[in-house]
C-alpha cells in the first residue's frame, strides 16, 4: 500500500458567509506529483493556506505523515501553528512567489532556513541550491526584486527547499510567465521530484502543463472537488478538455 503523506478529510473553510472550501477530500501519496486544477476563485489557494495553517478549518481535518496537523475540533494540540508545520516538513511556495524584494538572492535563501541553527548545514544547503539553480549563484548578490519573473519563481522554489521539506506545495508557479520559462519551471519541478525525493502538490490554472508532469490530478470548482483521476486520464477527459485545456 502506498503511504499517504497528506490527507484532507471533509475540509471546509469559510470567509464570513462565503464558503471557500465546501468539504474537500484528497490525498497525496509519498513520492507523487499531484496537481489541483481549477478556475479563478475555485478555492485552490485557500486549500494550500489551510494545509500550512494560514486559514482555519470550520470542519474536517488534515494529516501529514499520519499525524494530525489541522483540525476543526476544539483540541488545540491537533492544530499546529505554521512554524511547527514547516518544521515538520511542509513548505509552501505562495501565489505571487513572495520573495523579499529588498533582500538579496542569498539573504532570501537564508530566510528559507530561518529555523535552522547549524550554520555549516545552512551553507551546505545554499550550495546545493546553487548547484540546482545555476542562475541563483550568478545572481546571489542581486536584490530579489530586480530578478525577472522566472528567476523570482526559481528563487521562491529554492527558498522553499531550504527547509528540506518532505512535501512541497506550489501555488501557481506558471502565473504570468512566458511559455518557454513555464516549460523550464515545470522541468525543474519534475527534476526536484525525481532527484530530491520531495513529494509535490501543485496548484495550477495551466492545466495542460500541470497534468503533463503529475501522476494524479484533482479538479476543483467553487470549493468542491468534482473530479479525481490519473493525470493521463484527465488529459483525455472530454469535460476537462472543454473546460480547462481549451480543446
Ligand atoms: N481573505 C479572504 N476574505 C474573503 N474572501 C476570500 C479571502 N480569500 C479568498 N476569498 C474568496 O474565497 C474564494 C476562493 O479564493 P482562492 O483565492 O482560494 O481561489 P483560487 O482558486 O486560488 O483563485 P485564483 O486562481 O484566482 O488564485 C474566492 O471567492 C475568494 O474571493
Ligand atoms: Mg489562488
Amino acid at each position: 500500500m502506498t503511504n499517504k503523506i497528506l490527507e484532507l478529510k471533509d475540509v471546509r473553510v469559510n470567509y464570513g458567509n462565503i464558503q471557500a472550501l465546501k468539504g474537500v477530500n484528497l490525498n497525496v501519496a509519498e513520492g507523487e506529483i499531484v496537481s489541483l486544477i481549477g478556475a479563478n476563485g475555485a478555492g485552490k489557494s485557500t486549500l494550500l493556506k489551510s494545509i500550512v495553517g494560514l486559514e482555519s478549518l470550520t470542519n474536517g481535518n488534515i494529516t501529514f505523515n499520519g499525524s494530525s496537523i489541522r483540525d476543526a475540533g476544539k483540541n488545540r494540540k491537533l492544530n499546529l501553528p505554521t512554524d511547527k508545520i514547516i518544521a515538520s516538513g511542509i513548505s509552501l511556495v505562495p501565489e505571487g512567489r513572495g520573495v523579499f524584494p529588498e533582500m538579496t538572492v542569498l539573504e532570501n535563501l537564508e530566510m528559507g532556513a530561518y529555523l535552522l541553527r547549524d550554520k555549516a548545514e545552512k551553507k551546505r544547503r545554499i550550495e546545493e541550491k546553487y548547484e540546482m539553480f545555476g542562475i541563483l549563484r550568478d545572481r546571489r548578490k542581486q536584490l530579489a526584486g530586480s530578478l525577472s519573473g522566472g528567476e523570482q519563481q526559481m528563487l521562491a522554489i529554492a527558498r522553499a527547499l531550504m527547509s528540506s521539506p518532505k512535501l512541497l506545495l506550489l501555488d501557481e508557479p506558471a502565473l504570468g510567465l512566458a511559455p518557454l520559462i513555464i516549460q523550464n519551471i515545470f522541468a525543474t519541478i519534475s527534476k526536484i521530484s525525481r532527484e530530491e525525493k520531495v513529494t509535490i502538490f501543485l496548484v495550477e490554472q495551466n492545466a495542460k502543463m500541470a497534468l503533463s508532469i503529475s501522476d494524479k490530478g484533482y479538479v476543483m470548482e467553487t470549493g468542491n472537488i468534482i473530479l479525481e483521476d490519473l493525470s493521463s486520464n484527465l488529459l483525455e477527459n472530454p469535460k476537462v478538455k472543454a473546460a480547462y485545456l481549451g480543446e
